[in-house]
């Protein structure tokens, strides 16, 4: 299928390694079955050549989803080839993905070594790794601030050294759209279908997602991307955004992806609570503001139709409800739907009363709380009810 694109799931890599993100084993298994559930196709579990519990980790995945492509992290050397290699020893469908940097910057200040040196050590690595697993992918470390040509040379070497997978990340999230379209392009032809093109982006920009977009437009078939986008620094491109933006708009972008939608919501949920903290309230698909209207216009729209407001069903992702939020924007039919929700059947006038006193009350905070609201129902029924009887 020309159009079918894989999601290389590196939450548990790339996400893991970054401030306050840190997991233990027995929480990456607990992820990892929510992973596999939502559907990724290769799931990074570690850098076994970090620490004893990547090892574990990487072991323990691969052994409890076995019919999963897992993946473990190694440099280009020897140590950290058969550190990967033996954490992948009972995994079904292991794969070793090993990297080195390729930019002048990193060769230079880095790794002090020439570009014909990182080349030779990038094939003899991915020969190593192939003696222990079929499946290798090479990522060319900041390929996007590398010299193209190189670049080239170096992709070309690597899959005629028995790499699958050919990973041109974007390590700074430095590029843009276009540009990274026209890079992943120039690797697709010269690769043609010797190797899957695949892209890992970050968010320095705030174009991971964008750019990762650019680049299956381009002919890339993998994308590396974690749930909440989080990963080092600004983070990793999004799994939900982009695999929601392809199905929203199938029109434009035709990609198919085996991500199970309905999962987002509790992958995201469920990894919020591992680690210190969620997505923010605005963030695109998961965040808590994602499917709430506040504004008065927005929910009499949403009132009679929800697809004037809303381009996503909810449920689609996982998400129980869409939410009226009621503060100082919001007009009488979201009020009137609350109060009903809430139990409480107004007549036309009690309406207005209430109406006048909740934006009172709504002017001076930064929403009404349910419990708010109910006690301004009962005090408005309170004095009709008295005034009737007077
Ligand atoms: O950002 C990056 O370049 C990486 C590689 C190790 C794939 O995370
Ligand atoms: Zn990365």
């Amino acid at each position: 299928m020309p159009n079918r694109v894989y999601i290389f799931d590196t939450t548990l890599r790339d996400g893991e390694q970054s401030p306050g993100c840190s997991m233990t084993v027995p929480e990456k298994l607990r992820l990892a079955r929510k992973l596999v559930e939502l559907g990724v196709d290769i799931l990074e579990a570690g850098f076994p050549i970090a620490s004893e519990g990547d090892h574990e980790a990487v072991d323990a995945v691969s052994r409890e989803f076995s019919w999963v492509q897992v993946a473990a992290l190694a440099r280009s050397n020897r140590a950290d080839i058969e550190r990967a290699a033996s954490a992948l020893q009972h995994a079904r469908r292991p794969r070793i993905h090993t990297f080195i940097a390729t930019s002048d910057i990193h060769l230079k200040y880095k790794l002090k070594k020439s570009r014909q040196q990182v080349l030779d050590e990038a094939v003899t690595a991915v020969e190593l790794a192939r003696s222990y697993a079929d499946d290798v992918e090479f990522s060319a470390e900041d390929a996007t601030r590398t010299d193209p040509d190189y670049l080239e040379q170096i992709s070309r070497a690597v899959v005629e050294a028995g790499a699958r997978t050919v990973n041109l990340p974007d390590t700074v999230g430095f590029s843009v759209p276009q540009e990274y379209g026209e890079l992943i392009g120039r690797m697709v032809r010269a690769l043609g279908d010797s190797a899957i093109v695949s892209v890992h982006c970050h968010d320095d920009l705030g174009l991971a997602v964008a750019n990762s977009i650019a680049a299956v437009q381009a002919g890339a078939r993998q994308i590396e991307c974690t749930v909440n986008g989080i990963g080092e620094r600004a983070g990793n491109a999004a799994l939900e955004e982009i695999v929601v933006a392809f199905k929203t708009r199938n029109d434009r972008l035709p990609f198919e992806t085996k991500i199970v939608t309905e999962h987002i919501y509790s992958a995201s949920q469920m990894l919020a609570e591992t680690i210190t903290f969620g997505p923010q309230p605005n963030k695109a698909i998961v965040g808590e503001n994602a499917f709430a209207h506040e504004a008065g216009i927005h929910q009499d729209g949403y009132l009679k139709e929800r697809t004037t407001y809303e381009i996503i069903d909810p449920h689609s992702v996982g998400v129980p409800q869409s939410k009226l939020v009621l503060g100082k924007h919001s007009g009488r039919h979201a009020l009137n739907k609350r109060a009903e929700d809430l139990g409480f059947k107004l007549s036309k006038d009690e309406l207005d009363t209430l109406y006048h006193r909740f934006t009172a009350l709504a002017d001076r905070k930064k929403g009404v709380r349910n419990e708010e609201i109910v006690a301004l129902i009962h005090e408005v029924i309170g004095e009709k009810a008295t005034a009737a009887t007077e």
